[in-house]
């Protein structure tokens, strides 16, 4: 029978069984030390997907049973030529072809599609790690495509911070911000607010060589991203720091966790609006928002988070609050 590529059947619970399973396992393998892939979020793009985001998803069957899948999420809002991959062999069935058969099967809708760009993520080495094996690289290399970004994922260990040195790092920050202060929202940003993040627009963590245009944000998409976000049960902790002279939201920082778990979070974005920078704004959101997820989440042990290996500012912040290198790894790019 060989290897066949069809499309996932979301009713099809058997099989969406598999394909989970299958993502546990690969990411037990590159990521040992992050917690299992929640179901929740991963079954996601069938029922509540992003805004702006068409995901296609295929399973690959060796001898009828499913050993592989393939999502391509088609970017409807901005990235439109873009199209982000995500490809995942079950380790016990990998060399056999089933990678480039599902890779080969993406590329023909996106040809189709008039596309131009395969955008995709492997773990890849750190310094001092270049003999593990690792072979997603490998492999987009092998289908030809080509390290756009570099990016190092770090982990702070909240059991071990430094409180002292902390205490200190705030209460310089908080000097630094005088005319400025913090707020604190959950989940849901206050309406207040919303006008303000829309201002993400000016983001400018380094891309490296990846063609990918600024998103466009607007209050529609920001509540749409919030209503997702819910749905996949992901919990969300904000800080904000507001000028006091305007009364606008000029910085803000948010911390993340999964549904199944409650030691593991995600530090995600913190931006600080470029004419307010130089206040200390981004470190001192970040450490009161430390303070705003552990009094919501009393088992939190780690906060992980990537930042382009380039983006020197953002990773002095973490590396003074005590964020360590963790993992490698290299956005790919693919030109059609
Ligand atoms: C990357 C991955 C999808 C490859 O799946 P696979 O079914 O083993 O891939 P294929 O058998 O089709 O391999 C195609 C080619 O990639 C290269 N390749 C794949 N794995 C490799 C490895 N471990 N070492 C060296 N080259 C490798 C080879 O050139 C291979 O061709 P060959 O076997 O004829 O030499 C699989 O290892 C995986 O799921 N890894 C984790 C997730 C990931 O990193 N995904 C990729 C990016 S989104």
């Amino acid at each position: 029978m060989g290897i066949s590529v069809s499309p996932l059947d979301p009713a099809d619970e058997a099989t969406l069984d598999a394909v989970y399973r299958t993502a546990v396992a690969a990411q037990a393998e590159d990521e040992p030390d992050l917690p299992p892939l929640c179901r929740r979020r991963f079954e996601a793009p069938l029922r509540h997907p992003m805004p702006g985001v068409d995901t296609r998803w295929w399973v690959a069957r060796l001898d009828g049973a499913p050993v592989g899948w393939l999502r391509l999420h088609l970017h409807t809002l901005d990235n439109t030529d873009n199209a982000s991959v995500e490809l995942v062999v079950d380790p016990a069935h990998r060399r056999r072809g089933v990678g480039r058969a599902l890779h080969e099967h993406g590329l023909r809708l996106l040809r189709e599609r008039g596309g131009k760009r395969l955008v995709g993520s492997t773990v890849s080495p750190l310094p001092g790690e270049e003999g593990r094996e690792l072979p997603g690289a490998a492999f987009a290399a092998a289908v030809g495509a080509k390290p756009a970004l570099a990016d190092v994922r770090r982990r702070l260990d909240v059991t071990a911070l430094d409180r002292p040195r902390l205490a200190g790092l705030l209460a310089g920050a908080r000097t630094a911000a005088a005319g400025y202060r913090t707020v604190r929202w959950s989940d849901r940003t206050p309406e207040e607010y919303v006008a303000y993040l829309e201002g993400r627009l000016l983001v400018d963590a380094p891309l490296g060589d990846l063609e990918w245009e600024q998103e466009k944000v607007d209050a529609e998409r920001i509540r749409g991203t919030e209503r997702a976000l819910d749905a996949r049960g992901v919990r969300r902790y904000h800080v904000g720091a507001v000028h006091g002279a305007s009364g606008r939201l000029v910085a803000w920082s948010m911390v993340s966790l999964a549904a199944n778990t409650t030691w593991h979070a995600w530090q995600q974005i913190t931006i600080v609006d470029p004419a307010h920078r130089g206040h200390r704004l981004g470190l001192l959101t970040k450490i009161e928002n430390l303070d705003h997820a552990l009094a919501h989440e009393p088992e939190l042990r780690v906060i992980d988070t990537f930042n382009a290996a380039t983006n020197t500012h953002m990773i002095a912040i973490n590396e003074q609050l005590g964020y360590r290198p963790a993992a490698g790894s290299t956005d790919w790019q693919l030109t059609i």
